[in-house]
């Protein structure tokens, strides 16, 4: 059964672990921190998914008010499910509780972006309703 529930900061090894495998390593330490940081910002939510009693993969909200508009929209900032627990429906959960949280926020758009090279996260995106609508532009700084 996936349990959907806030990152605690006893979550920090499975959460470092998931990181990881996003491509994004970092230490105990510094996973700690993010999600100390992240309870504390309004604008965002960062939950996890426990798969029988075990944390199986994050994804995390932020907020946006833009100033193109009224409504707030929400960006969906990572998501990851551990490889030995893909395609059991826990990344769909994740989005799904990600989903109704920016609706009782009041968002009317729910975006992310996610590089040109994610081809599996591309399908499952196009599989839960997500359309592609445009390009992403970076520059370190
Ligand atoms: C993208 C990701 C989060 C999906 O998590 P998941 O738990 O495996 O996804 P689900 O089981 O909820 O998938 C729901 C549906 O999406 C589609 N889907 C998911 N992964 C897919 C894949 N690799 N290829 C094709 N379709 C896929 C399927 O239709 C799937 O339903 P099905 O298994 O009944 O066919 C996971 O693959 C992942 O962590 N990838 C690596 C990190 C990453 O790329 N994150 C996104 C960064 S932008």
């Amino acid at each position: 059964v996936a349990v959907v529930r806030d990152a605690e900061t006893a979550d920090g090894p499975a959460l470092a672990r998931l990181l990881d495998q996003l491509g994004y390593p970092a230490s105990l330490a510094a996973t700690a921190a993010r999600v100390r940081r992240l309870a504390a910002a309004a604008a965002d939510r960062l939950v996890v998914v426990e798969h029988d009693g075990e944390v199986a993969g994050l994804a995390c909200l932020h907020v946006d008010l833009p100033v193109v508009s009224d409504v707030p929209v929400a960006r969906i900032t990572a998501i990851v499910v551990d490889r030995a627990h893909r395609r059991r429906g826990l990344g769909e959960a994740l989005v799904s509780e990600l989903e109704a949280e920016a609706r009782r926020r009041g968002c009317d758009l729910l975006y992310l972006t996610t590089a040109e090279r994610r081809a599996d996260a591309h399908a499952f995106y196009g599989r839960l309703g997500f359309e592609q609508t445009g390009r992403r532009f970076a520059k370190p700084l």
